[in-house]
């Protein structure tokens, strides 16, 4: 049913790479707003400790990880002095007093304790900035997975071109909302990882596998090993095929979208990117959903959990109408070099 793509010409290469650096530029903050996250947080730490002496705030997610776009919200941990784990502590009630301290607070509104999720939050927006945010405790693994998507996306500018490329993909075609019953954009990003870990050759390592057949280093946090490769300055050393994959980003754009059409095996295989080895939905015992994508760090947690079959039907659909825009010969005023460049990207985003 899916219908043959031309091999990509010099011009509609070209053209596809523009498309995704230009996203990248349009999409990613500038400097000045990673310094006033930082303000924001120091604030918010100094507020906070009125109450609760000995807190520490903390930014993870996408203010951290390599992928956040202007406006992303603020993801913040919360810990608590004297505590290693919140073993001890009644995290139900922080959240709710938390809550009502940050109402104090002239900068915030729309405050929103959320203690029935999983991970119990309070959400918040900041009025100068309009950026929102949530606090969530001790929510130390999503720390190592920032890290370790912050490393992925720095040793390869391809990665993080790509990055911005799939989330707003995701966000235009409406697949890119966990709450919503589609899957989050951290999913996404798994997905690309696991992508370029499988292409040929690599364009990334599994970080997770770096310990030269030696026993893999334990660095235990919350019954689950976090342990990864963080040395990206001996990386070239430590893995020799970074680079020798010559692909543009264009180039591997397009075959990601072909990759989870034509080949991934999403009725038998997990999106794992804690190995290079084919992870099984049957070894995993997730035989029963549709779109199984392994946390690379909580392994019993399935990202795709939450998508019906539905959903399920409709992010492959996504995927299938993307193949098909970004990979048919386009239309030729597209490749005219005075045609403007939201015009292009809004053309083949948008597309009908
Ligand atoms: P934005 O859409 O730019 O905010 O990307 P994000 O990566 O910050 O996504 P989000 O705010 O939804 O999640 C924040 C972080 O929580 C992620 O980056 C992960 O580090 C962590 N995380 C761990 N497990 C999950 C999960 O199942 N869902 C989501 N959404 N986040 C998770
Ligand atoms: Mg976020």
């Amino acid at each position: 049913e899916l219908k043959p793509l031309p091999d990509l010409t010099p011009q509609h290469r070209d053209l596809l790479d523009r498309v995704c650096v230009y996203v990248y530029e349009t999409c990613h903050p500038p400097p000045t707003e990673y310094s006033y996250r930082d303000m924001i947080l120091k604030d918010l730490e100094s507020f906070i400790r009125q109450e609760f002496s000995g807190s520490h705030l903390c930014l993870f997610g996408s203010s951290m990880n390599g992928f956040g776009f202007k406006g992303s919200d603020l993801d913040i941990c919360m810990t608590l002095e004297g505590h290693e784990t919140s073993d001890d502590l009644d995290c139900i009630d922080i959240i709710e007093r938390l809550a009502k301290l940050l109402k104090k607070h002239l900068d915030l509104y729309n405050i929103l304790p959320i203690t029935t999720a999983k991970v119990p939050i309070v959400k918040f927006v900041h009025r100068p900035s309009k950026l929102e945010g949530d606090i969530s405790l001790y929510n130390i693994l999503a720390q190592y997975n920032t890290r370790m998507l912050n490393m992925y996306a720095a040793m390869d500018e391809r990665v993080r071109i790509l990055g911005y490329t799939v989330k707003r993909f995701a966000k235009i075609c409406e697949i890119g909302d966990a709450s919503r019953g589609s899957l989050s954009s951290y999913a996404y990003i798994l997905m690309l990882l696991y992508f370029l870990q499988q292409r040929k050759p690599p364009i990334i390592p599994v970080l997770q596998e770096l310990h030269d057949g030696q026993p893999k280093p334990e660095k235990m946090v919350d019954g689950w090993n976090a342990w990864f490769y963080d040395d990206l300055k001996s990386l070239p050393k430590k893995w020799p095929h970074l680079g020798e994959n010559k692909e543009t980003v264009g180039e591997l754009w397009i075959g990601l979208l072909r990759f989870y059409t034509e080949e991934f095996n999403f009725r038998e295989h997990v999106i794992c990117i804690r190995q290079s080895a084919i992870l099984t939905r049957f070894e995993k015992m997730w035989t029963s959903k549709c779109i199984a994508i392994e946390d690379p760090f909580d392994l019993n947690h399935n990202l795709g959990a939450g998508v019906s079959r539905k959903m399920n039907n409709f992010i492959i659909g996504a995927f299938i109408k993307g193949r098909e825009t970004f990979g048919m010969t386009l239309r030729s005023d597209l490749y005219h070099q005075y045609t403007p460049m939201p015009y292009i990207v809004d053309y083949l985003f948008d597309a009908e």
